[in-house]
């Protein structure tokens, strides 16, 4: 389906016009996800694009990854934002944070990608320098992988919590809704947004969810970002099926790095962090609902609608056969529904939203996990579909942040990294998902 009068750019054209987004927005060791929006190195934007660079310029790709290694946190925490330089467009910036950190950054982390995107530039090439800038980053990688297990998972539940909407990286996400109605934003300190000034509102979290969302950055600043405190006296502590199903699929990377490097002494530590964690995921299925999904820790509720977070099972390889039936009918009765796949928010939910962020519209590197996850499993015509949309999405509306899942125009930021990232990765090699992923037989 055509977006645009325009003609369609060639396979050729978009190689060229993906690279050229990633390189207009490298700043010099990382990129920004996108100019004016996200002026700053964003944690999962930056891995995914780590991705990208692998493409056509492996040297870029690693000092990516090491950029934002090398802002870890003596707790092993890597920050979600971190602020290289002062710029004006974005709110909130570092005083908001106050964290103190030398280069200032933001105060709690993202979804913890970083490990299977540095696998992929590990299998791209075995060289002595590769191995030893891979090694370095492992060792970093278990240091964080630890931090979410110890801080995140306090109770040792095999979940992991996130202490503010915005660590899901899901920001405005139903599954945060009940949990939400526990923070008070009435009296936050006045504050002036930014992001409206570059993107439609309708696109973005409404108003309210920003005071929430402002509040709790002040809470985790009067805590002095103490991990340990925050994980027991945040108001806002929620298992989320995206970090939970992400960290699983990010361990099992990191244990086949591990074999690949002979890290030897690590493989008991990520072994028991995986089989924690394939136990602990059932806790996020709802019978009621046949669906993962979040689970307030504080209020023992789950949330509602299936969300494109809980089809990252099949990336996680994990739940049981029914379940992952029920996650299979979930994606064809979702997908019938929408003009594309895979839409962030379940279309029958009464707050589904085809073009608010993430509550409903689709996401380019969030399909890529997907479509690994079902190809993984045998699931080839699915995977395959959600490839097809991926393109066609990227094809006719460009590189955007998002899109609308009925009408598959582009939505949020534009000239967007991650996006041109995963066309780079997986659009631009030929075969679906990646170079040798598809069986022979098709
Ligand atoms: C924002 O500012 O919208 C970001 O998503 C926070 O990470």
């Amino acid at each position: 389906m055509a977006l645009q009068d325009t003609t369609p750019l060639s396979e050729d054209a978009l190689n060229h016009a993906a690279q050229s987004i990633i390189a207009g927005n490298d700043r010099g060791g990382y990129t920004v996800p996108t100019a004016s929006l996200y002026p700053y190195q964003w944690n999962w934007d930056s891995a995914i694009v780590a991705m990208g660079f692998a493409a056509f310029d492996l040297d870029r790709a690693w000092t990516e990854i090491e950029t934002l290694m090398a802002h870890q946190w003596p707790d092993g925490m890597i920050p979600h934002i971190i602020f290289h330089q002062e710029v004006p467009s974005y709110f909130p910036g570092p005083s908001v944070w106050g964290t103190g950190r030398p280069v200032p950054t933001s105060g709690h982390s993202q979804p913890p990608v970083a490990a299977f995107c540095a696998e992929e530039l590990l299998k791209r090439n075995h060289s002595p320098e590769n191995l030893e800038r891979a090694s370095r980053v492992f060792d970093a990688l278990m240091r964080w992988h630890r931090w979410w297990h110890d801080y995140r998972d306090p109770g040792g539940l095999g979940v992991v919590a996130i202490t503010h909407p915005w660590e899901s990286g899901r920001d405005n996400s139903s599954d945060w809704d009940d949990a939400l109605e526990a923070v008070d934003g009435s009296n936050v300190e006045p504050y002036e947004r930014r992001d409206l000034q570059h993107v439609d509102a309708a696109m973005r979290p409404t108003h309210e969810e920003y005071n929430r969302y402002i509040a709790l950055v002040e809470f985790g600043r009067s805590l002095g970002w103490n991990a340990r405190d925050i994980g027991t006296r945040n108001p806002f502590f929620v298992a989320d099926p995206g970090c939970t199903f992400i960290l699983l699929a990010a361990d099992r990377a990191l244990m086949r790095i591990a074999q690949t490097l002979k890290k030897i002494d690590d493989m008991p530590i990520i072994e028991e962090w995986i089989a924690r964690a394939e136990a602990g995921c059932q806790r996020l299925w709802d019978k009621d609902q046949q669906t993962f999904t979040a689970l307030d820790l504080r209020s023992s509720r789950h949330g509602q609608g299936v969300s494109n977070a809980a089809l990252l099972c099949f990336f996680a390889e994990t739940g049981t056969p029914a379940q992952k039936r029920a996650m299979l009918s979930h994606y064809d009765r979702i997908r019938e529904k929408t003009g594309f796949g895979v839409p962030s928010h379940d279309p029958d939910s009464p707050v589904f939203d085809a073009k608010r962020y993430w509550r409903g519209p689709v996401w380019a590197f969030m399909n890529m996990m997907i479509g690994r996850g079902l190809l993984a499993h045998g699931h080839i015509r699915e995977a395959m579909q959600v490839w097809d949309d991926t393109r066609t999405l990227i094809r006719d509306a460009g590189f955007a942040e998002y899109f609308d899942c009925n009408t598959g125009n582009p939505a949020g930021g534009v000239a967007f990294s991650w996006t041109a990232a995963t066309w780079l990765q997986y659009g631009a090699v030929g075969a679906p998902w990646a170079p040798g992923a598809v069986p022979t037989s098709l």
